[in-house]
């Protein structure tokens, strides 16, 4: 895919055609992203809700190629455990398989993807046990219905990216890197850039299969 003459007059594309389309796109070309497309990305993230509308979110733009590499190690890091028990669980599973090469390109790359979006949260500290699991609901849903706009707008305009979380294994060095005050959270990253590849259509469940009327089990659209 080339990068489209007007990226930010996608932003017109159907609704439906952007949510059915959305997919994580990990090959990307280093080709730069402008300034202003970045921020019209927040922008739209912005939009979203939060708990109590605090708007307590806060988003750190990288492009410095060093801070990218040493993120990028952290990445590995991970991968090196959570892709091996990934190829173990999902042996024989060709989609799954497709996509950890993605994943492991993606890594090897990471210093070239143009733009990464580290979206945080910032004011309080996550809850932590024994509070009930809707205090932390309410805390990660603050920031994961922005990421969605923005990746449905990265999508419209014609971007690749997803959603990144296993370089955020240690709170403690991606603060340290980014020189992040404790009272702010990072919570996941969105690697941006023009993409190698191709859009969609995503494979999921049908929805009857996952709905239930009035009481859970009973799934009258099941087929
Ligand atoms: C909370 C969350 C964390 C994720 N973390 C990663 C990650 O660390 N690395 C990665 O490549 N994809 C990550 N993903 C992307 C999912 O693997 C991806 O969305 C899923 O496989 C469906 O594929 P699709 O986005 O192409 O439709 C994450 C997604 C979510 C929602």
């Amino acid at each position: 895919m080339t990068k489209p003459a007007d990226p930010i007059a996608g932003l017109r594309m159907p609704l439906s055609e952007a949510m059915e389309t959305q997919r994580s796109i990990r090959r990307l070309s280093p080709d730069p992203v402008d300034d202003e497309i970045i921020l019209r990305l927040i922008e739209l993230g912005t939009k979203a809700p939060t708990g109590s509308n605090f708007q307590n979110w806060e988003f750190v733009v990288i492009k410095d190629q060093t801070l990218k590499a040493r993120i990028g190690t952290l990445y590995e890091q991970a991968w090196k455990i959570y892709g091996r028990a990934g190829r173990a669980l999902r042996k024989g599973d060709e989609a799954a398989a497709r996509s950890m090469a993605a994943v492991e390109w993606q890594i090897e790359h990471f210093e070239e993807v143009p733009i990464l979006i580290v979206a945080c949260l910032r004011g309080s500290r996550a809850p932590f046990l024994p509070v009930p699991p809707v205090v932390a609901a309410t805390y990660y849903g603050s920031i994961f219905p922005s990421i969605q706009n923005i990746l449905l707008g990265a999508r419209a305009m014609g971007l690749g990216a997803g959603i990144v979380t296993l370089p955020l294994w240690s709170t403690t060095r991606i603060r340290r890197l980014l020189k992040m005050p404790i009272a702010v959270l990072p919570c996941a990253i969105l690697p941006v850039g023009w993409p190698i590849g191709r859009y969609g259509p995503t494979h999921r469940r049908p929805p009857g299969e996952i709905t239930h009327l009035d009481t859970y089990g009973n799934m009258p659209w099941k087929t």
